[in-house]
């Protein structure tokens, strides 16, 4: 289900563009270009520009070329969280197949127009180290120990055992 909606997604990256208006001037927009986040962790990261201009229109895509806003798609609507000018985004619980390139356009109350070059979003698994159940590592050394402990201790008090039966008899 969720491979084959990413599968229309990146089909709608390739064939559809984020349409230039008429008459506009280009705006310097920036983004981080690399995030690197485990599985199941979030991301967040800014759009950021410079305008005089006191409104301004921001969206966030999936790869450059789309159009759709990104919570607007299926398998990030309820997982996207847009900051109150929209300018920071917040993407949770990733999984691997969240590995894209995320884009902000911005266009603003002045005519000015641009997009950022994207921020690349790795999503790389969460490695845990084996705890291996006693035998193997610093467990299985101390299970080892308390093991020779006890035999030695046994051994002990059978010997005094022995001794206190002998002297009695
Ligand atoms: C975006 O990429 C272009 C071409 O590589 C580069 O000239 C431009 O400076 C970049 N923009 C930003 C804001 O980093
Ligand atoms: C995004 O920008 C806001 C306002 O400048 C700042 O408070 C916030 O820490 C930034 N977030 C990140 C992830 O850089
Ligand atoms: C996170 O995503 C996984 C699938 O990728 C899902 O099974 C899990 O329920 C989600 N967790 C939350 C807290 O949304």
């Amino acid at each position: 289900m969720k491979a084959s909606l990413l599968k229309i997604i990146i089909i709608q990256c390739l064939t559809s563009h984020w349409s230039a208006g008429a008459r506009t001037n280009i705006l310097t927009v920036e983004q981080p270009s690399f995030l690197k986040v485990t599985v199941g962790k979030s991301a967040t990261f800014n759009c950021s520009f410079v305008t005089v201009s006191p409104t301004f229109t921001l969206k966030w895509t999936l790869c450059c070329g789309d159009n759709t806003p990104l919570e607007k798609h299926l398998v990030y609507k309820d997982r996207v969280i847009l900051g109150p000018s929209y300018k920071e985004i917040t993407i949770i619980n990733l999984s691997e197949q969240d590995t894209e390139k995320y884009c902000c356009h911005v266009q603003t109350g002045h005519g000015e127009e641009g997009n950022g070059n994207g921020t690349l979003l790795q999503v790389v698994p969460d490695i845990k180290y084996p705890a291996g159940p006693g035998i193997g590592g610093c467990t299985g050394n101390l299970w080892l120990l308390m093991e020779i402990l006890r035999l030695v201790l046994l051994t002990f008090i059978i010997i005094l055992l022995s001794i206190i039966v002998k002297k009695l008899s």
